[in-house]
């Protein structure tokens, strides 16, 4: 009897440490459709990867960025030769983002897109997203948060303090037109 009750007590405590750890895991990342991927009509193709892959979208908007937005978003990358060309792209038609959820998002969902130049990835991960929509180093159809400190800064850029107090952007919606999501 005795020994019954300690092993159920083991088996509530490894119960107990793997939920914590699965809790622990969950992460939040800012996916994106660069105007490529939107004009291209890739949207659903890539909601049907992100959904299969196991991400929950927590919230999803189509928004147009203007010159300063985008310079905002890529301030870190300024200094290069590439940047007017850049957010010239960035900026030639609307963007789709989504903010995806799971165990480990921010790595997984890098690893889903593939490599940054899209020709490359074609060749070596062609089972990726930016082999499926993207031409080159350029225009390679999806961006994803490189870090937990970018996913934080690049979720609030779009969704600002509104997406951690339980609103939700639906697709098609104006920044400015919220839904309230009874899953967050
Ligand atoms: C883009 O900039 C405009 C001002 O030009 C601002 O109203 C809007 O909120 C910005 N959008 C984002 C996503 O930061």
């Amino acid at each position: 009897m005795a020994r019954a009750r300690v092993l159920l007590l083991f088996a509530a405590l490894l119960l107990c440490r793997y939920v914590t750890y699965a809790a622990a895991e969950t992460e939040r990342t800012l996916a994106m459709i660069k105007p490529d991927g939107v004009s291209g009509n890739y949207m659903d193709k890539i909601k049907e990867r992100v959904l299969e892959s196991g991400f929950k979208i927590r919230g999803e908007m189509l928004v147009q960025l203007d010159e300063g937005n985008a310079t905002l978003f890529y301030a870190e990358l300024s200094s290069k030769s590439f940047f007017p060309t850049l957010v010239k792209y960035m900026t030639s038609g609307p963007v789709f983002v989504m903010v995806l959820e799971k165990a480990n998002a921010i790595a997984d969902w890098r690893a889903l897109i593939g490599p940054t130049d899209a020709k490359k990835a074609k060749i070596t991960h062609p089972e990726s997203i930016r082999a499926l929509c993207g031409t080159d180093i350029t225009l390679n159809c999806v961006h994803g948060s490189d870090s937990h400190k970018s996913a934080s800064r690049e979720i609030a850029f779009f969704f600002g303090t509104m997406f951690s107090t339980g609103h939700v952007f639906s697709p098609h919606d104006e920044l400015r037109v919220i839904k309230k999501h009874d899953e967050l």
